[in-house]
């Protein structure tokens, strides 16, 4: 990949998501969240004891965040919005003004250092009162859901033209009530994750309709998901259908209904389920079926394909299909970006020439500023998305680090680090340093300020 080139116009980007980084969990007006209750129930569910309550305190250091975005020249910037902090209640019957204007001066931030943002509406923070009326099992949920996107379009709308509504669906449903690791913390596989799996897809529908038919006239942005993919790799010939399962049950969960021509559930997988749950003593299957007129309403509500992007794994054995605990990346991944490039050939294959936008790719490393396995990892995934576009014709157009800067990596707290800039936890201020993987970045991708900064010189 040596002599590729990115072609014109390609943009790169690096995310972060509200709980992660903003702290401030109870400033103002803001609401519950169900990362909040969950941190401060059991504090033992976080590996070191900690919780988002301060995190990078992006709330109140959020112009370090932008001059940082501006630093790196990132073309754009991916950040959510909290549910709870704009609407309070979760429903629209109060808008909290001093939500809104955060995000607006964080929007606005960004504008003047010509970086785009780019905007998740639901990034896991779910507010409080909507669990309690059941969260994502409720199928009124893509009825709120609406409801919230309709408030954040309104008010964001004219300076906001990238959009995803949910940031990973397979981690918010099924790794999460298989496992009880992530807020809301119920374990109720079988049951929950699959209602869920539906629900959050008629959500996603519903917004994406929304904009499409009120927004899109006036402001022309463009709204999709942002799926989790995991690339399975076949561990020997003879498992080449089960990794095709594996997919299907994956990302094709995820993907089929939207991207398909068909659309609908992917092939096999109801039929794979449904015998489980026989299997399991369930009287008849618990993954809920799609209407017509369901089908019909998800079916086509895309205008890119958003794609996270950490993992592969090979594939064999009886257990394969269970989508369990988050998978983590591992430095092993550093050796298999082949992986990445593997997705996005699949994803052309199954779903005809979509453009993609790669919202996530990152890997914790822990040797602090000087981190080499970082820089190596980017290196090695952006090389092969350079393959992808000219070797294999894929349409991607957006590359996104995930992370600007470390933050509250879920449950494992603060013990995991993603950032291409190292934030200081025992500092009031939460000072940020550049680490070397944030030169890189820079120096090589984007239209850097940084080099004026310091230098770089090992990695020209
Ligand atoms: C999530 C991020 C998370 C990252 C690293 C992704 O699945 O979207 O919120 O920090 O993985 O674990």
């Amino acid at each position: 990949a040596k002599d590729l080139e990115f072609p014109p116009g390609f943009k790169f980007g690096a995310a972060t998501a509200s709980y992660q980084v903003e702290g401030a969990w109870n400033v103002s007006d803001k609401g519950v969240s169900i990362w909040d209750k969950f941190v401060h129930d059991d504090p033992a569910t976080i590996v070191d004891l900690s919780n988002g309550d301060v995190a990078c305190d992006s709330y109140h250091n959020w112009e370090r965040d932008v001059e940082m975005a501006a630093e790196l020249g990132l073309d754009y910037y991916r950040i959510s919005l909290s549910w709870p902090r704009i609407l309070p209640t979760g429903f629209p019957n109060k808008i909290s003004e001093d939500g809104v204007n955060y995000y607006n001066k964080l929007i606005d931030g960004l504008r003047a250092k010509a970086i785009e943002p780019m905007i998740t509406l639901y990034h896991w923070d779910l507010p409080l009162p909507l669990q309690e009326l059941g969260g994502w099992t409720n199928p009124l949920i893509a009825d709120w859901f609406e409801d919230y996107a309709r408030v954040v379009y309104t008010h964001f709308g004219d300076r906001v033209k990238l959009w995803l509504t949910v940031n990973e669906p397979i981690v918010i449903c099924d790794a999460t009530y298989n496992s009880g690791v992530s807020a809301p913390g119920y374990l109720s596989p079988d049951i929950g994750s699959y209602i869920c799996n539906k629900n959050i897809l008629l959500a996603h529908a519903k917004a994406w309709r929304l904009y499409d038919k009120e927004f899109k006239p006036k402001y022309n942005g463009r709204v999709s998901l942002a799926n989790h993919l995991l690339w399975f790799e076949p561990y020997s010939e003879e498992y080449t259908d089960l990794a095709e399962l594996a997919l299907q049950n994956s990302a094709g969960r995820y993907s089929h209904p939207i991207f398909s021509e068909a659309g609908g559930w992917p092939p096999g997988v109801e039929e794979v389920i449904a015998k489980v749950c026989l299997e399991k003593g369930y009287p008849r299957s618990t993954f809920p079926s799609f209407s017509k007129e369901e089908i019909e309403l998800v079916k086509g509500t895309y205008d890119y394909y958003g794609m996270n992007h950490y993992t592969s794994s090979s594939r064999r054995g009886a257990d394969s299909l269970a989508l369990r605990r988050r998978p983590r990346p591992t430095r092993e991944d550093t050796l298999n970006p082949e992986g990445l490039r593997k997705q996005m050939a699949w994803l052309k294959q199954q779903y005809g020439d979509l453009e993609i936008m790669i919202t996530e790719n990152g890997l914790p490393t822990y040797d602090g500023l000087n981190d080499t396995t970082r820089v190596d990892f980017y290196k090695t995934h952006l090389e092969q998305v350079l393959l992808s576009i000219h070797e294999d014709g894929v349409n991607v157009t957006h590359y996104t680090a995930w992370t600007l800067m470390d933050n509250f990596e879920w449950a494992d707290g603060y013990t995991i680090k993603f950032g291409l800039y190292e934030v200081d936890f025992t500092d009031p201020k939460r000072t940020r340093t550049p680490r070397e993987s944030a030169y890189y970045y820079s120096l090589h991708f984007c239209s850097s300020a940084l080099l004026g900064l310091s230098s770089a010189s090992d990695l020209t």
